[in-house]
């Protein structure tokens, strides 16, 4: 479809990331004309072989005319630079994981986008996951009782970033992660990381988000820096117990009706300390769909309606302030509670967005 209010998208940085949002936007009905943006001509000119309807851009400002909206999908400490350039431009952003390096500077992009009147989305690919949907519903319904705690792990060997630390670079998707399963944020971390491979950024890092309200604690283990890939996430109930496994396409969910129950008097010694309970195995049904395609549909869906997205900035900024509460609690090796940091959250607005109308068609621009 090549309508009248179909959207022209710029991909900003077409390195690993961004070419699958190249891929996935190229498919979407509601987008007219992918824009590519990135000064290495090297990665233009192998995506516009797949992709020769494109247009192609070296740099943001140069694009900014000839799109309604951009995908940013650079290095993390360019997002916000980008992104606020793009925001003044009347432009909807969709930024990729971590929104940004510092809670101040997502607080500024939040509050921007909300000025200006535009969408603002953040990548955080796990939450239109269904597999992650699943989790959520079994931890919401109580199917798994009360859940004890929360175990992810995301290891591999690299690919380490350059700009970045591992905690930046793959716990977003853990935090995000639970806090979706959970239902609400952390109120306060600790963390442990260290550099082993080079000297600069973390490699490997232990992380503990606490949720004091619902009793629950959540331990994430991030490496760049293991022989084996892993991408795990186990939620530890007192009825079940659920393990996401995101490398089984078959089942990615498992459930196990396992668990164990106490002693009526735990003073007798002749007792054992539990007895344990070892039932069925079930893999629950999911409508998987590639996430990312969910995700920039979703994308699409909020700007021409102006429903607030589920991962909004603010869902972003969320996620900065705790990652910014573990690089503090790192360095000076203490559990940090998130109301230290320097400014509150922006609130949450009342009102829903004026959805805005796109006037643009792009047949025969390219
Ligand atoms: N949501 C996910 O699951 C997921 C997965 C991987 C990466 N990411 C995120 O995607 C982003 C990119 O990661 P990547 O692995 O693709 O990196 P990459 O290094 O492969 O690609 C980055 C690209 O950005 C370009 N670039 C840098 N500065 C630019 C600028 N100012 N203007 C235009 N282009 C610029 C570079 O030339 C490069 O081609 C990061 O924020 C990363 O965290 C998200």
């Amino acid at each position: 479809m090549t309508s009248s209010s179909a959207l022209r998208v710029g991909v900003v940085g077409c390195g690993y990331w961004g070419s699958k949002h190249v891929r996935v936007l190229q498919s979407l009905d509601d987008v007219s004309q992918v824009v590519l943006v990135d000064g290495r001509t090297d990665r233009v000119n192998s995506l516009l072989r797949g992709f020769p309807g494109a247009r192609s851009f070296a740099d943001l400002p140069s694009a900014l005319p000839e799109v309604d909206a951009v995908v940013i999908a650079t290095p993390p400490t360019t997002h916000t630079p980008l992104a606020l350039a793009a925001i003044a431009a009347g432009k909807h952003v969709l930024v990729e994981k971590p929104l940004a390096t510092t809670a101040s500077d997502a607080r500024q992009l939040v509050a921007a986008a909300r000025e200006a009147g535009v969408t603002l989305m953040v990548g955080h690919t796990f939450e239109h996951n269904a597999a992650v949907d699943k989790l959520r519903s079994l931890v919401q319904q109580r199917e798994l009782g009360d859940v004890y705690n929360i175990d992810t792990a995301r290891l591999n060997l690299g690919l380490y970033q350059s700009d970045v630390n591992v905690i930046f670079d793959l716990a977003p998707h853990d935090i995000s992660i639970i806090n979706r399963v959970l239902g609400t944020t952390p109120a306060y971390v600790h963390a442990w990381g260290a550099c082993h491979a080079n000297s600069r950024h973390e490699d490997v890092a232990y992380l503990r988000l606490f949720y004091p309200d619902l009793a629950v604690s959540a331990n994430i283990h991030v490496s760049w820096l293991d022989p084996c890939k892993v991408r795990r996430v186990t939620v530890v109930g007192s009825r079940k117990m659920a393990v996401y496994d995101d490398l089984a396409v078959d089942e990615r969910i498992r459930v196990f009706d396992k668990g164990v129950t106490p002693p009526v008097d735990d003073q007798d010694l002749t007792q054992p300390p539990m007895t344990y309970r070892h039932g069925d195995i079930t893999v629950p049904h999911l409508d998987f769909e590639e996430p990312l395609m969910v995700q920039d549909r979703r994308f699409l869906h909020s700007i021409r309606t102006g429903e607030r997205p589920l991962t909004s900035g603010e869902n972003g900024l969320a996620v900065v302030e705790v990652l910014e509460a573990l690089q503090i609690s790192m360095r000076e090796g203490r559990p940090v509670h998130l109301s230290e940091l320097a400014e509150p959250r922006p609130p949450r607005p009342t009102r829903r967005r004026r959805p805005v109308a796109h006037k643009t068609s792009l047949v025969g621009s390219a």
